[in-house]
């Protein structure tokens, strides 16, 4: 059960001279009044009252009284909180007669609830991590977006590369005409030295003959030069005839197998070889473009990977925030910002901002079932009803201030003075001065 203001009565604090006031339990509490008339000053006291010397306003003590400040709040617990004496000195009494102090206090009051001004003027992160924080996903949330912040800028790197890499391929210039694979000259070389083998064969042939040809001569010119001596060397003669015959068979023969000798030529393995060359430079310029192209495809396919992975931890997220009790049905939190029916902080109507305030504070400390508003006349009369009747739903305790005399207002206060009840005689508060 959260603890709310049953009655507080004070004295002689800033502008206040004498006001008491009983706030309803829930629902709004609206304080009214002219301007300059205390209203403010009255929120003032109590925060003073719960929020300790923190609280204390720079100027205390009404001026012109020679009374110190008298500040008396009784908690829907029974606690009674006082203020008294020279040095306004804090006095809690709980209802078992037990004292207490500021410690006690600051276990069920919410600083903020007293001082809702702070959360207002807070940054868009720091609301929005306020708001994570109560709803208890504000580590969880804060690592998901750590990881998320991580991959993007993972992702950022290797898009560029992608990007780079792609660019580089479809610089490469290509050779759709060149083999898939390098040519080797070795086979060439090979069938080449085959042929220059043939040819030396050849040419062995060729010599040969010569010789032959050269030994027939020779043998000629020994006949002739035999035959002068044929007499007597008639022997000899048939001899050398006899040699001469198988000498010139063999020439015939000879002769006969190099009529048909043909020589191969190495032309076309010498311009194949020549071409070798600037085969395989395109070849490589191919090989290096499937590179690079299987290159850029690669970082593709890891950049896509990563967008996969961003997208499931933005659904995590998503889900956190989702199934997370939050304190208004419309408010949200989006890459770290406040959102009230879609809108930023700075693009929500006042109103809106009050209530959004007040819905977040109020769950800071679930004990604490009040909150503080100055300045409720940005609020028109319609506006206030809905946030009284929200504020019923809620069980929560809002006491205001409003530049109002109308009908909406609880107390009005006016030159200090105010009070729903006629004040006992112990007070300076003096009837019928409002
Ligand atoms: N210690 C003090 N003694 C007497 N007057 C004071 C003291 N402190 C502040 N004041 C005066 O109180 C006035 C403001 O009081 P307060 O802010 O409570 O009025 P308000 O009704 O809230 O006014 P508004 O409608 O303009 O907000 C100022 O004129 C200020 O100078
Ligand atoms: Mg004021």
């Amino acid at each position: 059960m959260s603890i709310k203001i049953n009655k507080l009565e004070i004295e002689n604090v800033k502008r206040v001279k004498a006001v008491k006031l009983e706030p309803s339990a829930s629902g709004l509490t609206i304080i009214g009044g002219k301007n300059n008339q205390g209203k403010t000053s009255v929120l003032d006291a109590i925060a003073w009252t719960l929020g300790g010397n923190n609280f204390r306003p720079s100027k205390a003590t009404r001026e012109g009284s020679v009374i110190p400040p008298c500040l008396s709040i009784t908690m829907s617990n029974g606690l009674l909180v006082e203020r008294k004496g020279k040095n306004a000195d804090l006095k809690i009494t709980d209802p078992s007669g037990q004292k207490a102090g500021q410690q006690l206090l600051d276990s069920f009051v919410e600083k903020l609830a007293l001082d809702l001004p702070r959360f207002m003027r807070a940054n868009d992160a720091e609301k929005a991590n306020t708001l994570l924080n109560i709803i208890g996903v504000g580590e969880k949330l804060h690592a998901l977006e750590q990881q998320e912040k991580e991959l993007y800028n993972e992702r950022l790197a290797i898009g560029r590369i992608a990007d780079q890499k792609k660019k580089f391929a479809d610089e490469q210039k290509y050779f759709p005409d060149a083999p898939k694979e390098l040519v080797s000259p070795s086979e060439l070389i090979r069938q080449q030295q085959e042929i220059l083998a043939r040819n030396g064969e050849n040419q062995r042939k060729r010599d040969r003959l010569n010789e032959i040809t050269h030994e027939k001569h020779r043998i000629s010119d020994e006949i002739q030069r035999l035959e002068a001596q044929l007499a007597d060397l008639k022997e000899k003669v048939e001899e050398r005839k006899t040699a001469y015959e198988l000498v010139a068979a063999d020439e015939e023969s000879a002769r006969k197998t190099v009529s048909e000798l043909v020589d191969e030529s190495t032309e076309k393995l010498e311009k194949n070889l020549a071409e070798v060359e600037e085969i395989n430079r395109k070849v490589r310029a191919n090989l290096d473009k499937d590179k690079a192209e299987d290159d850029a495809r690669e970082y593709a396919s890891q950049y896509s990977a990563m967008t996969v992975k961003i997208e499931e931890v933005r659904k995590e997220k998503a889900a956190l925030l989702s199934q997370a009790d939050l304190p208004l049905p419309e408010l949200r939190v989006e890459d770290g910002k406040l959102l009230y029916k879609g809108q930023q902080w700075d693009n929500m109507s006042g109103s809106d901002q009050l209530k959004v305030a007040t819905a977040i504070v109020r769950k800071l400390n679930p004990q604490c079932g009040f909150v503080l508003i100055d300045k409720l006349e940005q609020m028109d009369l319609e506006t206030l009803k809905e946030f009284g009747v929200w504020l019923e739903q809620e069980g929560l305790q809002v006491i205001a201030t409003r530049v109002s005399t109308g009908e909406e207002c609880s107390i009005i206060i006016s030159n200090g003075y105010g009070g729903m009840n006629t004040p006992s005689p112990s007070k300076t508060w003096k009837k019928g001065e409002f």
